[in-house]
This record gives structure tokens, C-alpha cells and sequence, in this order.
């Protein structure tokens, strides 16, 4: 039985389309059922249609503060695509403790540093800053501690002396589309160990 995924985004989706795009090779063992916009503006809803796969909105606007009642919204949208496993896609509102747990060993994230190096946002002009000689992307186990879940995969590139955070985000966007269908894979196969993608660019 292949693992029900839904994939949370807020913007372009790039990283939605690389997973619903793999998820349609032969015996890869997970489907798209669901690609979820906290923005009824982003880019990737019409990516997602376009790939054939349901869409939904909870906008998190008129909610304000109030996370536990746009949580609440997001269950009541998830429920009816009986989701096995959730990967968050550049989805960008901070979930709270209750969420997470009800979501415990079944949510993963992609986030655009080497963790845990550059947790959160900026994390391009701070690798840069930092004067770190390496950059990249890690897919992760979502839990309570922000960007600080089990670390599942990771790829790597050397930054250039030129590089800026825009060059070294275009750099690294390849390396998020190749390396969350391999742990996604990975995952909705049970495997939990780490694994450091070789790429060249
Ligand atoms: C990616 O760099 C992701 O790692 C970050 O936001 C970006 C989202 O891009 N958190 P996209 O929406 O997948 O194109």
C-alpha cells in the first residue's frame, strides 16, 4: 500500500512539484493526495492542479494569533485526504506543540541550510556571514524544537568566494528538489537512518 501524502506549501512550490513528480515514477511507495496553501495566492496551487492533484486553502489571515483555532481548520482540510505522512514544502507559519504531536514520526520538512547549522530564516546570508565553507539542505523530522528534528538527509555544495544568498538559494533549490523524493522515499519505506546525498551541480 503506497503512504498517502499531502504536502503543505506557501509560495512557489518547486519543491511540491519535485515530490509529485517523483511520486509518479513506477514503485516509488508514496502518492500525492493533497497540496495544502496557507496562501490562496501561492504559485504552487496551480502547479498542483496542473499535476492533477487535489487543492486546498486555509488561509491564515482572518485567524490572527490564534494558531489552535488555524490548526483546527487545517485538520478539518487534511482529514478528508486521510494523509499518512506530511511534508512541509516552504510552508512558512510556525506550528504549535499540539499539532506537531498529533503529527509525531509522520511530518517531514525541507530546510535550506545544514542543519542543525542556520536554523530559521536568512539561512543563505548567514552561512555566507559565518564564513562557512560548505551550504546546502536537509530534510528533517518535524518536532516541537523549530528546525531541530531527527536530521534524515542532507546535500551538500562548496560556497564560492562570489557567491551571494541569491546565487548560493539558486545553487541549492536543485539540491532540495533531488534530495526530499529520495528521503520521502526513503521514509514511506520506514527507512529512518541519515543519509548524505552526492550531488553534482
Ligand atoms: C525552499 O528553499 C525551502 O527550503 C524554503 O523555502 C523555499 C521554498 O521553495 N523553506 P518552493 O516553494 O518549494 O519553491
Amino acid at each position: 500500500m503506497k503512504k498517502r501524502v499531502a504536502i503543505l506549501i506557501s509560495g512557489a512550490g518547486s519543491n511540491m512539484e519535485a515530490l509529485v513528480r517523483a511520486m509518479a515514477r513506477p514503485g516509488y511507495p508514496a502518492e500525492p493526495v493533497l497540496v495544502l496553501s496557507n496562501r490562496p495566492g501561492a504559485g504552487g496551487l496551480e502547479k498542483a492542479r496542473a499535476l492533477g492533484v487535489p487543492t486546498a486553502v486555509v488561509d491564515h489571515r482572518p485567524f490572527g494569533e490564534d494558531r489552535a483555532a488555524f490548526e483546527a481548520a487545517l485538520d478539518e482540510a487534511l482529514r478528508p485526504a486521510r494523509p499518512d505522512i506530511l511534508c512541509l514544502a516552504g510552508f512558512m507559519r510556525i506550528l504549535t506543540e499540539g499539532f506537531i504531536a498529533r503529527w509525531r514520526g509522520r511530518m517531514l520538512n525541507i530546510h535550506p541550510s545544514l542543519l542543525p547549522r542556520h536554523r530559521g530564516l536568512d539561512t543563505h546570508a548567514r552561512a555566507i556571514a559565518a564564513g562557512d565553507s560548505q551550504a546546502g539542505c536537509t530534510v528533517h523530522e518535524v518536532t516541537a524544537e523549530l528546525d531541530g528534528g531527527p536530521i534524515l538527509g542532507q546535500a551538500r555544495l562548496d560556497i564560492r568566494p562570489d557567491d551571494t544568498p541569491r546565487t548560493l538559494a539558486a545553487r541549492i533549490l536543485p539540491l532540495e528538489h533531488r534530495l526530499y523524493p529520495v528521503v520521502l522515499e526513503r521514509f514511506a519505506r520506514g527507512e529512518r537512518g541519515r543519509i548524505e546525498l552526492a550531488v553534482e551541480e
